[in-house]
């Protein structure tokens, strides 16, 4: 009998379950893609992919956990924008941002919305701004922590208006929508794939998109740049990640399978409700995610440094 002595990882992974971890809380828009994707990929991979929220510091103690994790294909990453903007925010981070992580693939690329609380009292953007700045000490603006990217877009917003305002973290935009419905807090950037169903059920209120053109599922939601905010455009890029050191064979296992979930009936459809699409096969890959990282590190450098003294 011959015995062929194939590389155990190239014939066998995955052989169980997979962690993906969500640095921010359940129920928020980073949540609400991993385990869409996941759940897809869960199908593809033949193995069941485990959504882990681990919350807190605006997404970096998620990235922290997955970096020190074992490389062996059985712990990921699902994370955004947040951790190019982190690794200009943070002095001290617990990793490495360029050097700790395998990259597998770009997932989507997701609008924002400025929002309030449904009775807040301006009625479109340029009240909003108009009130913001007559009322700087009493407004008060929800994100998920210096590192989120309702933190980036609520600090492009402050720079913009050229007021700092009083921000209120959470450990996701999940919890901050609670106090945003009940009033609690009044204003917020957050994505799409958070507010979408608030806005078209009227329980808060939508006065931008910041995306460069308005959305079909929010038609009557103008973008920023209508509103008066020049220039006012942030995407919420999200990428999968592993820990450094994860064979090769596993992430291109990954990669292909994060490419057939994009083009899951499914996930295209959920994400076309919510105001996003799916990255293009191309973007889904090492190569594409780690480039995006790269200049998106350099790209919101520059953004934070000039706005920083707005950042909380
Ligand atoms: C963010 O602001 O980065 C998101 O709200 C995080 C989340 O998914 O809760």
């Amino acid at each position: 009998v011959s015995m062929v002595f194939a590389p155990a990882m190239a014939q066998t992974y995955p052989e169980r379950n997979i962690t993906m971890v969500i640095p921010f809380s359940a129920g928020g828009p980073t949540d609400t893609v991993g385990r869409l994707v996941a759940e897809s990929m869960s199908k593809d991979l033949g193995q069941q992919i485990i959504v882990e929220n681990v919350g807190g510091a605006g997404g970096t103690l998620g990235a922290g956990r997955v970096a020190q994790a074992d490389p062996d294909g059985y712990t990921i990453l699902l994370h955004h924008i947040g951790m190019a903007t982190s690794a200009t925010l943070y002095r001290k981070l617990a990793y490495d941002t360029l050097n700790a992580f395998e990259y597998v693939g770009l997932v989507t690329d997701v609008p924002m919305t400025i929002v309030a609380r449904k009775d807040f009292e301006p009625a479109d953007l340029k009240s909003l701004v108009e009130y913001v700045k007559a009322n700087k000490d009493t407004v008060t603006v929800a994100n998920a922590g210096i590192g989120a990217a309702s933190h980036l877009c609520g600090m492009m917003f402050m720079s913009a208006v050229e007021t700092p305002l009083t921000t209120v973290p959470y450990k996701g935009t999940g919890p901050a929508m609670t106090d945003l419905l009940g009033g609690q807090v009044d204003i917020m950037c957050d994505q799409t794939t958070n507010t979408t169903k608030q806005i078209q059920g009227g329980t808060i209120k939508a006065y931008a998109v910041t995306s460069p053109a308005r959305l079909d599922v929010l038609p009557d939601v103008p973008t920023a740049i209508e509103g008066g905010l020049a220039d006012f455009q942030v995407g919420i890029w999200h990428g999968v990640y592993a820990p450094k050191g994860t064979p090769a064979e596993a992430i291109e296992r990954l990669s292909k399978s994060l490419q057939v979930a994009l083009k899951d009936p499914n996930v295209i459809a959920r994400f076309a409700e919510l105001g996003t699409v799916p990255s293009p096969e191309s973007d889904a890959t090492p190569a594409a995610l780690k480039a995006k990282l790269e200049s998106e590190i350099a790209r919101w450098k520059t953004v934070i440094e000039a706005a920083g003294q707005y950042a909380d």
